[in-house]
């Protein structure tokens, strides 16, 4: 959802040429977070009549992919390309709409005024921009898009141009400016009144800012500057001057030498630059002036970290590029067996049978007296909490709800002090799932994150948690994500049974089949071609049913989920179970049905609903464990997969789907990592 990149060089000297690769591509990897338009706000400066610069900053955006942006600032910069510029600071942004369709005039950096005094680029949503538009529209300000994002540099302008306000900081403005704003964001500033400076913020968004210097830097930690000022809320208020300034003293990264910075949403778009960065925190202001990087904030909180920590990425360049594979979301298939083995990594000793989750273990006595587990998440997130449910009640032996965070929050559902409640994310960043966390946490459950992203905001607002070590998720599409978060869980039941003699020898048979599962995994991905011969089948059909029950329904579900999102084919994942309450109904030769039947307790019951199915003269194509005659003489056709322990199977079962749905929107023709109308982060609600 909106990708925001920022590129600070300071006393480096760059070409005009260079820094428009550092931003196009800074964008390009962040393009799957949302990509309906792009746009850049770079230093133009010209002479003046008197012979000073004029600071002009220039906006060039653009409706469509980031590559529409990269062809158009080529063309219009082309005989500047090699001029040098020895400081400079440019903003870029991709955007997936939420207020205002896709077009150049709405996509970001968004302006003050025509002269681009103030200019910034956000992620988020801000709630309360109606009545500040109202009121700007008051003030004789004129909106030209439909954004949320253009009241914040009207506001800036508004503040900057109060006479009260003269002599004050950027950094000041733009806490001034951020006060007034509800809702969520992370937001970028730049100025032609303050030439060469950045200030950057969030609350609820994430930001981080990649720091690259020739020399050592001087610090790993920056305190935080706090301002003791405080003024009063509402618009009216905003240019009331009576409060005491902030303290000035630097606490700083950069000691005025060389030295370059990156602000983006995520880690992806600044490990090819520096592995060094700094996550901000809600409400932090972050503010670059003369080289040197301070962090500054309202008044300290209790319990509130004083310091923000430069950390040091481990992410690898090379896991975030493509390879030799089509596209993210196929590597990222294929990724799998060793992605599983990340996940298990340094927790499951296969001598002792010991699962530790390093992240949980302080809370263990906490949840094993609790009243009942709630697993909550978003679409793929939420399948895995369906896939892992049957098992994690059957080895803990607690209640266990599985949430969607949206519907949860819908119904207000009650939640207690004596409640374990799990956050299941990916990205670590979905809004729904955030808030559903926050209210958790508001009513004293235990919070638990179960994220791919280290750093991001589940991760840090959770009690505790486990990181799955997936790797880096490109593909629009959740695939590797989804397997790890079901081993996850897995290990999670592992571990709370640890003393429970009589579940001893079950816990053992799932043990020894985590042990093998990358293998059978390999297995399953070398049934590609088989799966590819049955895309070309059924590449034009309109919609495609997917059916199982028990320990396989959730691959339904996830299976159904992938076919839509990539292929736009309709595409339903079925209870077995519900069959006969309504959707054999849509059963005939026609209709295209994938059944999965494996040798599980639901087995009988399974091979009930494909008598059902073939008698009305359905032909399914059946996924099912090797060598069962049984059910491959009543299949059209047969995908045959190696057998394993009944809760483990769904993580085999899923993966012929996912090809399926890949080599269908290869075969009709989409773009398998970016599906229209999806973001992979999806931080609004
Ligand atoms: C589907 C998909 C989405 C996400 C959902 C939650 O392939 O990726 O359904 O699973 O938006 O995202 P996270 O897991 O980042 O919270």
């Amino acid at each position: 959802m909106c990708g925001i990149f920022a590129y600070l060089n300071y006393q480096v000297p760059r070409t005009r040429k260079e820094i428009f690769e550092t931003l196009v591509t800074g964008l390009q990897r962040l393009e799957y977070r949302g990509y309906d338009s792009a746009g850049v706000a770079v230093d133009c400066p010209k002479k003046t009549a008197t012979d000073t610069t004029d600071n002009t900053i220039c906006l060039v955006k653009k409706k469509g992919k980031v590559k529409a942006l990269d062809e158009e600032l080529y063309k219009k910069y082309s005989l500047e390309l090699d001029e040098k510029l020895c400081t400079h600071f440019g903003l870029a942004h991709t955007r997936w709409a939420t207020h205002g369709e896709p077009s150049a005039v709405n996509s970001h950096p968004q302006r003050s005024d025509k002269d681009n005094e103030f200019v910034v680029i956000h992620n988020g949503i801000i709630t309360n921009y109606k009545e500040l538009k109202e009121y700007l529209i008051n003030k004789g300000y004129e909106f030209e898009s439909e954004t949320d994002t253009e009241v914040i540099p009207k506001l800036m302008k508004y503040v900057y141009d109060n006479r009260e306000n003269r002599g004050v900081t950027f950094s000041k403005l733009v806490e001034r400016v951020i006060k007034q704003l509800e809702g969520a964001f992370a937001l970028v500033f730049k100025s032609r009144h303050f030439p060469g400076e950045a200030v950057a913020t969030r609350r609820g968004s994430p930001l981080l800012i990649g720091v690259r210097s020739e020399h050592e830097l001087q610090t790993e930690h920056i305190p935080v500057q706090y301002n003791s000022a405080y003024f009063k809320e509402g618009v009216q208020e905003m240019n009331s001057h009576n409060r005491p300034d902030c303290s000035d003293s630097i606490s700083t990264v950069g000691d005025g030498r060389a030295v370059e910075y990156y602000f983006a949403s995520d880690a992806s778009a600044i490990i090819e630059h520096t592995n060094k960065v700094l996550y901000m925190e809600d409400d932090d202001i972050a503010v670059v002036t003369e080289g040197r990087l301070s962090i500054h904030r309202m008044n300290r909180q209790a319990g509130e970290d004083p310091v923000r920590a430069i950390q040091t990425l481990e992410m690898e360049m090379q896991q975030i590029m493509k390879g030799n594979f089509e596209a993210f979301m196929q590597k990222e298939i294929f990724e799998q067996p060793e992605s599983v083995v990340n996940t298990m990594r340094g927790r499951i000793c296969f001598d002792t049978n010991k699962v530790i989750l390093g992240g949980l273990k302080d809370h263990l006595k906490e949840i094993k007296r609790c009243r009942r587990l709630i697993m909550i998440g978003c679409g793929t997130s939420f399948h895995a909490a369906v896939a892992t449910r049957q098992i994690l009640e059957e080895l803990t032996e607690l209640p266990v709800m599985v949430e969607l965070a949206s519907d949860f929050l819908d119904r207000n559902t009650p939640v207690f002090r004596d409640d374990v409640c799990f956050f299941i994310s990916q990205s670590g960043e979905t809004a729904d799932t955030l808030m559903a966390l926050r209210y958790c946490k508001e009513r004293g459950a235990l919070t638990v994150g179960i994220t791919n992203t280290v750093g991001s905001s589940i991760c840090r607002e959770t009690d505790c948690g486990v990181h799955i070590n997936a790797g880096p998720e490109i593909g629009v599409a959740s695939t590797k994500a989804y397997t790890s978060q079901f081993v996850a869980l897995i290990m999670f039941a592992l571990m709370l049974s640890e003393d429970r003699l009589s579940l001893q020898k079950r816990r053992l048979e799932i043990i020894n089949g985590l042990k093998v599962l990358p293998e059978l995994i390999k297995k399953v991905l070398s049934l590609d071609e088989k799966i590819k011969a049955i895309a070309q089948e059924l590449f034009k059909q309109r919609s495609l049913l997917v059916m199982g029950r028990g320990f396989n329904y959730a691959t339904c579900l996830e299976g159904a989920l992938k076919i839509k999102e990539i292929t736009y084919m309709h595409s339903e994942g079925i209870l077995a179970g519900e069959l006969k309450h309504g959707p054999l109904a849509l059963i005939d030769k026609y209709m295209p049905v994938i059944m999965i039947i494996m040798r599980d307790a639901c087995y009988v019951k399974c091979q009930n609903a494909l008598q059902q199915v073939t008698a009305r003269s359905g032909r399914p194509i059946i996924l099912c464990c090797q060598d069962d005659p049984e059910v491959t003489k009543n299949a059209y056709k047969t995908i045959e997969l190696p057998h394993t322990v009944d809760c483990l199977q769904g993580i085999l079962s899923v993966i012929p789907l996912q090809l399926l749905s890949f080599h269908l929107a290869v075969l009709r023709g989409y773009d398998v990592d970016y599906p229209r109308n999806l973001a992979k982060s999806v931080t609004v609600e």
